[in-house]
């Protein structure tokens, strides 16, 4: 009896975390965070395959809004950190830190919101 008590008590509290679990870009978007985003996007190699202000190339054009999977921060995320198996985009976890990854997904939200914007 005890024990179910205090598993119980342990899932209600971890409820709201688990609720909460998807990882989302935790950077606001300043000038500096998108500026650093798209200088990394250059010098980690993106533009090899994802093309010049990331519009695809060899890669999928990443600033529009078709994507292949689900464009939530996570998954995006895990495509830079880890890449995808068995195709040309392998993952970058080795060469910059979290936060740059944040860096570079803010930089193309960035992209994508002035591509909407009224010319
Ligand atoms: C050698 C070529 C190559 C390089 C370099 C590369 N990518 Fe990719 N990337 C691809 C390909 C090809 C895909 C599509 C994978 C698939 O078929 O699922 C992809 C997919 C992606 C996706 C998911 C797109 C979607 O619509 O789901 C993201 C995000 C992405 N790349 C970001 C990056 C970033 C950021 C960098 C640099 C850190 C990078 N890529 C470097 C080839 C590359």
């Amino acid at each position: 009896m005890k024990t179910t008590i205090t598993l119980l008590t342990l899932l209600i509290a971890a409820a709201p975390a688990m609720a909460a679990d998807a990882i989302v870009n935790p950077l606001s978007p300043d000038a500096d965070v998108i500026a650093a985003g798209r200088k990394l996007y250059h010098s980690a190699g993106c533009i090899a395959c994802h093309g010049n202000n990331a519009r695809g190339a060899v890669g999928p054009d990443l600033t529009d809004d078709e994507w292949m999977r689900k464009p939530t921060d996570e998954m995006i995320f895990n495509t830079i950190r880890n890449g995808r198996s068995g195709t040309a985009m392998s993952g970058f976890s080795g060469d910059m830190t979290e936060e740059q990854t944040w860096q570079i997904i803010t930089w193309l939200k960035d992209e994508n919101a002035k591509r909407k914007a009224p010319k």
